[in-house]
């Protein structure tokens, strides 16, 4: 459904009752990527999908915005969660960008979080290398669209087997690439290029906290999220057996157990 907030209106999939489990996507992807969490989760918990401002269904920037920053994403949840009159403890589950999201909501809106789950994501902030290289993908999307995303980033997305196999999960990514609108995907690459360094603020996540990273994840490595969830006080670190950076939509059956368990155990 579609919500209207000051001054966008955002799709979100809402499905389900009781404790909200809010789900963040990841660059330039939309809410379906969610759909086995939707449907596992929808029977047991209110599951809230939003398609960030500028991906899926939800509205693009206006022609004079060309960055979205993570903040102003973090903002928007807020705002969202504030239309649905939402006002218990939520847990939000983030994947990589929208990770770099949960970020921005621990140090803008942490009351409104009651545990937090972290996905194929880092804390760091990007080299000026990597900074450079979105600026110039910014320049690539507003001029030729995002069909050239799917030459190189399923790639990076996914274990080779998935696209070996050319299974749904592959097919269903390259569709919401294919969905996502230029201008949106530009703007916020040039937002997680603007994003800060969180490294220096894990210590300070007093949530129950779960980090959730595919075994063969190239973007953001089992490596490098087993030591980021080690400064987190009292985090627990799964890996996803034959999934890449796609981990819950490559390999949901693991991925489902291990947010289930971590859903069940935390609440006691
Ligand atoms: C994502 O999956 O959201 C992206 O890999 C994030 C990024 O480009 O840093």
């Amino acid at each position: 459904m579609k919500i209207k907030l000051a001054d966008i209106e955002l799709n979100c999939h809402d499905e389900g009752r009781g404790e909200p489990l809010v789900l963040l996507h990841g660059f330039p992807l939309d809410h379906r990527m969610w759909s086995h969490q939707i449907r596992e989760f929808g029977k047991t918990h209110r599951v809230l999908a939003p398609d960030l401002r500028g991906f899926g269904k939800s509205d693009a920037p206006p022609d004079d915005l060309t960055t979205v920053t993570m903040t102003q994403l973090a903002d928007d949840l807020d705002a969202l969660l504030d239309a649905l009159a939402i006002d218990s403890p939520i847990i939000l589950c983030g994947l990589s960008m929208g990770g770099y999201v949960c970020w921005e909501m621990f140090s803008r809106h942490r009351d409104r979080l009651g545990r937090l789950v972290l996905c194929d994501t880092r804390a760091g902030k990007d080299s000026p290398e990597v900074a450079k290289g979105r600026e110039i993908m910014a320049h690539r999307l507003e001029s030729e669209g995002t069909e050239f995303f799917l030459e190189s980033m399923p790639a990076k997305l996914f274990a080779p087997e998935t696209i070996r196999r050319g299974t749904n999960a592959y097919q269903s990514t390259c569709q919401s690439i294919r969905d996502s609108s230029p201008r949106g995907a530009a703007a916020a690459a040039r937002g997680m290029a603007l994003r800060r360094d969180f490294s220096s603020q894990l210590a300070e996540i007093d949530l129950p906290t779960l980090v959730v990273c595919g075994q063969y994840d190239a973007i953001s490595t089992p490596d490098e999220m087993c030591s980021m969830a080690s400064e987190i006080p009292g985090a627990r670190f799964c890996e996803i057996p034959d999934a890449g950076h796609m981990a819950p939509l490559e390999n949901p059956e693991p991925f489902n157990q291990v947010l289930g368990e971590f859903l069940n155990e935390s609440l006691q």
